[in-house]
């Protein structure tokens, strides 16, 4: 894609978090990951992704997260012994609230807001690059996105992703059959929504379109391998890391796959 369309797309959806980042700050979700966030041993990282980066020795590892939002998994790594140290993410409203955590958790970390095509040279490199669940589906170019990906690792530093299954995107929870396909796994335009972004599978109105992509499993390994990067693993699970509609599509005797795991290293 070229650099004028990635930068259109992505200017847009940064004006749909935006717009949409008041609603992640209010509530009791909020008010328990603030009070949490200062616990010793704090962590929002599933069991999953836990055991993955204790299998790939996260303690002592620098580490960036990419797409952070408001930081809770990048301070979570710290629990782990990882240190978090690099949060990126082109919401600047997202990453006050991740200041906000981090305080709250004691930890310094520094939290850039820009947008990952554009990032500025001097960002150093790293142990360990985490990118979890929501972040590939916003990127309008995969090729271009690993290749900076790979630009931000040490050599022999860990990729660790952990995401929701593209399979998955072809369905959608809201329709009146909700296990009729409803998008194609090929999809190669985006899909544009005007809802307001959140988790908790409420309608909060609607917000500047934003675009997302369906990129399928093999477009997103070629793409790693492509970068340079060594594949180590890649997991496929029937379980949800998706908000709770999506719970309809665990659980059955028909599964589909909900969620994946990758790890690479440079
Ligand atoms: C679904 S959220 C990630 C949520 C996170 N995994 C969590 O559970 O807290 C995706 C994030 O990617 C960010 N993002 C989307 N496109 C981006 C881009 N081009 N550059 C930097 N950040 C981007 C959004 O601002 C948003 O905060």
């Amino acid at each position: 894609m070229d650099n004028h369309s990635i930068a259109m797309i992505t200017y847009a959806n940064k004006a749909a978090w935006e717009a949409s980042a008041h609603l992640h700050k209010s509530g009791h979700g909020w008010a328990q990951l603030m009070a949490s966030a200062g616990r010793p041993g704090f962590s929002v990282l599933d069991e999953t992704l836990t055991a993955l980066l204790r299998k790939y020795h996260v303690d002592g590892r620098r580490s960036v997260q990419i797409g952070c939002n408001n930081a809770r998994e990048l301070i979570s790594l710290a629990s782990l012994g990882g240190v978090p140290e690099l949060g990126i993410d082109q919401s600047p409203s997202f990453l006050a609230q991740g200041r906000e955590l981090a305080n709250a958790a004691g930890l310094e970390l520094k939290l850039l807001e820009a947008n990952i095509y554009d990032l500025p040279d001097d960002l150093g490199n790293f142990d360990l690059v985490l990118i979890t669940i929501g972040v590939l589906s916003w990127m309008p170019d995969l090729s271009e996105f690993f290749r900076i990906v790979s630009g931000l690792m040490k050599d022999g530093a860990v990729l660790v992703v952990y995401e929701t299954h593209p399979f998955l995107e072809i369905f959608d929870p809201h329709r009146e059959n909700p296990h009729e396909p409803g998008f194609s796994y090929f999809a190669e335009e985006p899909q544009v929504s005007t809802q307001a972004i959140t988790y908790d599978g409420e309608n909060h109105g609607k917000v500047e379109p934003s675009y997302w992509f369906i990129h399928p499993l093999g477009e997103i390994v070629t793409a790693c391998i492509h970068a340079g990067l060594k594949l180590q693993e890649l997991t496929e699970y029937p379980h949800s890391i998706r908000e709770p509609e999506y719970d309809i599509y665990a659980g059955r005797n028909a599964q589909v796959p909900m969620s994946y795991s990758l790890v690479a290293l440079k």
